[in-house]
């Protein structure tokens, strides 16, 4: 039988729906009993997320700790979301050099959001070869993202790397492999 994961995205300057675009394409050649349907959230309805046992959310922070913009503006929506029994994979994308005291915020909200909604989350992701000086995405004991972290603007060469790692790892913790 085959397993749909739904990914939903929001990205001003394309980088977090590129990600997206690779975490798909790995998926979908790596497993082959494991679909991932992509959505942007600027041009899906929200409620499409409550169709999906399986989701996938990519949000980027912006202008100091806050939200992606489409991701701001559906935000209100999601509290109308039951997730209850749903297994929610985030990843964020940041920038840890020029806003090192907001690294990776918004992927910390959405965390929180989905959480309120009922989801139960998987993936997190070490803080080891990141430099920042603080994050509102960090795991109770600060020792890990509650999401992948990807940071295109000065880590670009280990964008690919990381995709590929995390996915094996939520797709283990989906207990889809
Ligand atoms: C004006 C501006 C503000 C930003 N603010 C933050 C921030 O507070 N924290 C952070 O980690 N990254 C920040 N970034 C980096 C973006 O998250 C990064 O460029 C990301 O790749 C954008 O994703 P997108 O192309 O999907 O919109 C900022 C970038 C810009 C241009």
């Amino acid at each position: 039988m085959t397993s749909k994961i739904g990914l939903f995205y929001g990205s001003t300057t394309c980088y977090t729906e590129m990600a997206g675009e690779k975490i798909c394409e790995f998926i979908d050649k790596t497993y082959s009993n494991v679909t991932v349907e992509i959505y942007d959230i600027a041009l899906n309805p929200v409620q499409r997320m409550s169709e999906y046992q399986y989701l996938i959310l990519g949000i980027p922070t912006w202008d100091f700790g806050e939200l992606q913009e489409d991701w701001e503006s559906i935000w209100e929506e999601i509290d109308t979301l039951d997730l209850t029994g749903t297994l929610v994979a985030l990843y964020g994308l940041g920038d840890q050099i020029g806003y090192p005291e907001w690294f990776q915020d918004a992927l910390g909200y959405l965390c929180e959001k989905v959480k309120m909604q009922g989801a139960s989350t998987v993936g997190t992701w070490p803080t080891k070869g990141y430099e920042f000086k603080q994050s509102k995405a960090l795991t109770d004991n600060g020792e890990a993202f509650v999401g992948l972290s990807l940071d295109d603007e000065n880590q670009s060469e280990l964008t690919d790397k990381y995709i590929e790692r995390w996915c094996i790892q939520i797709i283990d913790e989906f207990r889809l492999s």
